[in-house]
């Protein structure tokens, strides 16, 4: 296995393994230690089918409840991430946030594997929460140190949010829902469960405000984090071939959409990593 860094503030290549067949402890020790240092893994040229994506999954953690989606047919726990070539509702997914950090035990990670790739566009960005906690002005960092986050899927799948009942068009699988109104406390900084390094965790859209702070003294604080969070230096641009898995850690890094493939279908299948 060789494992080559991109070379940007996070992201790593992972050749010389085939994730079509079953793999071993060494193996699956390895990659979990090169995800944990470098945070997003690629791995191009994975021939792989859904069984193989649910294995592949299994060797991290337990499957993670993806809340909102309907899974792909057949499969309980594969989310198809669509859009059509001639769709013209707004990108999926194209906001910084770490998945379901909304969550009472968000999940680890996530895997997503390209099946049709457009030829030009549909970067995946990913943002180091470690670097950018650890490059913060300690005056500015002394504002979000012992913050207690309030976070929530309102603003996204709530009926009346983004992905609710206006957003018509979209041929994702997407299940808006009232639970949707629910929140959970996270600390803003905290440690890395397993490897106790500090960093951010999670971003303004799934954070809507702060324990104990009115709205209008959160809501700028998030919008200044927000802008620091996703700053160019914190930053890996992920380029997609077809037959290509990635997996990332939601504890370590943002992740943002992009466009750029209009008249092209974009098509992934997903799966979540629970927490620990
Ligand atoms: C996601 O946030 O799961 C989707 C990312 C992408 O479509 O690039």
């Amino acid at each position: 296995m060789i494992v080559t860094p991109s070379g940007q503030s996070c992201g790593a290549a992972v050749t010389g393994i085939d994730l079509s067949k079953p793999l071993g402890d060494e193996q699956v020790a390895e990659i979990r230690a090169a995800w944990l240092e470098h945070h997003v893994l690629s791995f191009p040229g994975q021939d792989m089918s859904n069984d193989d994506l649910e294995r592949f999954t299994l060797y991290f953690g337990d499957f993670g409840q993806d809340p909102f989606f309907a899974p792909i047919e057949g499969r309980e726990h594969i989310a198809a991430i669509r859009r059509d070539a001639d769709e013209t509702s707004p990108l999926f997914a194209e906001n910084w946030h770490s998945d379901w950090s909304f969550q009472e035990h968000p999940p680890a990670g996530t895997c997503l594997l390209g099946i049709t790739i457009p030829p030009v566009g549909g970067d995946t960005l990913f943002a180091n929460q470690h670097a950018a906690l650890d490059a913060m002005p300690p005056e500015m960092r002394a504002r979000y140190e012992g913050l207690t986050a309030i976070h929530s899927a309102m603003l996204a799948y709530a009926p009346d949010g983004a992905y609710g009942e206006k957003d018509a068009g979209r041929s994702m699988a997407i299940r808006p829902d009232e639970t949707a109104r629910e929140t959970q406390l996270h600390p803003l900084v905290r440690e890395h469960p397993e490897t106790g390094r500090p960093g951010l965790f999670s971003c303004m859209g799934y954070i809507i405000g702060f324990e104990g702070m009115a709205q209008e003294d959160a809501l700028p604080l998030l919008q200044e984090l927000y802008v620091w969070q996703s700053r160019d230096e914190f930053v890996y641009r992920h380029k997609w071939e077809p037959d290509m898995l990635i997996m990332w850690d939601n504890r370590s890094v943002l992740h943002c959409a992009t466009g750029g493939y209009e008249g092209h279908d974009r098509l992934l299948h997903r799966t979540t990593i629970a927490a620990a």
